[in-house]
């Protein structure tokens, strides 16, 4: 049996690549925190972890009781963090504190897979000619990304150490909080997007970024980076209009004009330290929302790796909204 280890196992991606791993009959062992929630890590067979990233000696301590793996896939990370700096903690110095132990201590047999993300690169030209491919020089627009691209260049410089660099596009499906906002929003007959051009988006289906992931994680591919999308490329307004159709809605559509954004992308970022509150709209998410091309260049997972979603956003859709029903989210 093989020894995955998974961080952020019980996060929205992280609780899917369990599921996935526990099918395919690895070992499994669930790294995760003292308060993480482990609800949708149910099964007896998970071997639960406590991993402190922050701290490189407990981590060595914590890592040196295990076993040496076969992969290690590290998915833990943040999307929203309180301060700009914590996005590098989590996302950048945790990376590198933990790879540096698993080859200190020799404890990654196979290949490190990190769960980094398309913001790494940013946004395609203006004229959306072109899509995002891995040998444009990346430009991140947010902090988040500017983040996972720093991690990404320190695993690419490190040597004997292979590894797979993932990055996926606007990821959804069962269990995720937020674009939940946008199915709650439609649901009440509201739709908001912020400017007036019309934005490229990619999207790809938890199932079948986990199905990518095992893919690329099997193979005898090492030391290189992928867009992972369903390879469709979608107008802004195609995920409400499925949302809609498949809610039986109609809805009222409000434009929000960027500078308008800003403006309470503004108040957000000042009152959240009163309200120790993550906006839904601040700086980073009105660069991201400004941007108009997120097509990705998704040749090389068909290539190398034979891939090919099984879910387009209207079947990852009709499957999100029956379990957002079943779960009494919607
Ligand atoms: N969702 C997307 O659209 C998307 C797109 C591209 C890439 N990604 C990447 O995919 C990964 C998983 O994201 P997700 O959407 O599944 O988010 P999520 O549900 O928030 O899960 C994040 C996971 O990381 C853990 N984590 C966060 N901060 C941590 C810290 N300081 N120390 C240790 N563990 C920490 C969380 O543990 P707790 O539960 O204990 O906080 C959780 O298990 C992230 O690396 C993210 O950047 C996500």
């Amino acid at each position: 049996m093989k020894k995955l280890l998974i961080t952020g196992a019980n996060g929205f991606i992280g609780s899917f690549l369990v599921e996935e791993a526990l099918k395919r009959n690895y070992e499994v062992f669930a790294g995760i925190r003292k308060t993480s929630n482990k609800e949708y890590l149910t099964d007896p067979r998970i071997k639960f972890i406590e991993l402190n990233f922050s701290d490189t000696g407990l981590l060595g301590r914590q890592i040196s009781e295990l076993p040496c793996f076969d992969y290690v896939i590290h998915n833990a990370g943040t999307t929203k963090a309180f301060k700009k700096k914590d996005y590098y903690t989590t996302n950048c110095q945790y990376t590198k504190n933990l790879a540096d132990v698993l080859i200190k201590q020799k404890k990654a047999a196979g290949k490190f897979i990190y769960m980094s993300s398309l913001a790494a690169y940013g946004p395609g030209d203006k004229l959306q000619q072109n899509v995002i491919t891995s040998s444009d020089i990346p430009k991140p627009v947010t902090s988040y990304g500017k983040s996972k691209l720093e991690s990404e260049k320190y695993l690419s410089s490190l040597t004997g150490f292979p590894h797979i660099i993932i990055r996926p596009t606007v990821v959804y499906g069962p269990r995720e909080k937020d674009l939940l906002t946008v199915f709650k929003l439609i649901n009440n007959n509201l739709e908001l997007f912020v400017g007036f051009k019309n934005q490229k988006l990619t999207f790809i289906y938890v199932k079948d970024l986990v199905k990518a992931v095992f893919q690329m994680m099997e193979s005898n591919v090492e030391n290189n980076g992928y867009f992972v999308s369903d390879g469709n490329v979608y107008d802004a307004e195609s995920l409400g209009n499925i949302i809609k159709e498949q809610l039986g809605k109609k809805t009222i559509r409000i434009y929000i004009p960027t500078a308008l954004a800003r403006a309470i992308a503004f108040i957000s970022e000042t009152t959240k330290y009163i309200t120790r509150k993550q906006p839904i709209l601040n700086y980073d998410k009105v660069n991201e929302l400004e941007c108009v091309n997120w097509k990705c260049d998704t040749r090389p997972i068909i290539d190398e790796f034979n891939f090919k979603a099984d879910y387009d956003l209207s079947r990852g859709i009709t499957e999100t909204i029956e379990w957002y029903k079943k779960s009494k989210w919607l």
